[in-house]
């Protein structure tokens, strides 16, 4: 089967409109996919569609974007004097223009997105859209199943005023959990249970929104995402 998603989020993927600019634009009759005006913002339409926005055919912008494996011992920077980068990792040109879409600490693991076009790693970032990212977690100590609703309701982080947005937490063993969070302060998964007294030991990034890490793809390579990917990694969070 084809992949579709969402018309509304397919007009903001491939254009610069906000998400809640695209409703409007579709709404108003303006957008019209495979020669049809479409009036429904979560009609859903094939990821290849041909899309027109007032008479004018739009392409998607060319825009790069990769996921990698991050391995430990990789800093996520653009430069660093001490250590080796993700940047490092990555045999493309232009390395400049890429954005980190999430940082991960030097001794974490896993799934790391990397793009020029600055909107998409804001809209991947920022607390406001709700796009969860899921860390396999590895600690000291048991963690105990109040945890799961402590990290729910949100917890104060040392030095922080504001408490942590609701994460979604599944015990997988004693010692390991899949914790899913929707921001990127600092530290933040470490600095969460060292919240309830626990120590993080390893830590790895499965997924960001709908996006897993490819399995395919050992630690330190990486490759392009396909189109609908680059749509889908949002699918299902907020504006
Ligand atoms: N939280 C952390 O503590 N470290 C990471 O690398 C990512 C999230």
């Amino acid at each position: 089967m084809k992949e579709s998603l969402r018309l509304d989020r397919y007009v903001a993927s491939v254009t610069d409109y906000s998400r809640s600019d695209a409703k409007k634009l579709i709404k108003s009759g303006d957008v019209a996919v495979d020669g049809k005006v479409l009036t429904d913002p979560s009609q859903a339409v094939a990821a290849d569609a041909q899309l027109e926005i007032d008479g004018q055919f739009v392409r998607q912008a060319e825009h790069r974007y990769f996921m990698l494996h991050k391995p430990q011992d990789y800093v996520c920077a653009n430069r660093d004097r001490r250590f080796a980068t993700v940047m490092d990792l990555l045999d493309e040109d232009n390395l400049d223009r890429l954005i980190i879409a999430g940082r991960l600490d030097l001794d974490t693991t896993g799934l790391v997105l990397l793009t020029d076009n600055g909107q998409w790693a804001h809209q991947v970032m920022s607390p406001r859209t709700r796009c969860y990212k899921r860390y396999r977690v590895q600690l000291e100590d048991p963690v105990p199943e109040s945890a799961i609703d402590r990290f729910a309701k949100g917890v104060f982080l040392e030095q922080e005023k504001r408490r942590t947005l609701p994460a979604r937490m599944k015990l997988l063993g004693e010692r390991e959990a899949l914790l899913e969070i929707c921001e990127g302060r600092f530290h933040q998964v470490k600095r969460m249970f060292a919240s309830i007294g626990n120590t993080v030991v390893g830590l790895h990034r499965e997924a960001i929104g709908k996006l897993e890490l490819d399995s395919a793809l050992g630690e330190g390579e990486y490759r392009s995402l396909t189109e609908y990917e680059v749509a889908v990694v949002l699918s299902g969070t907020l504006e």
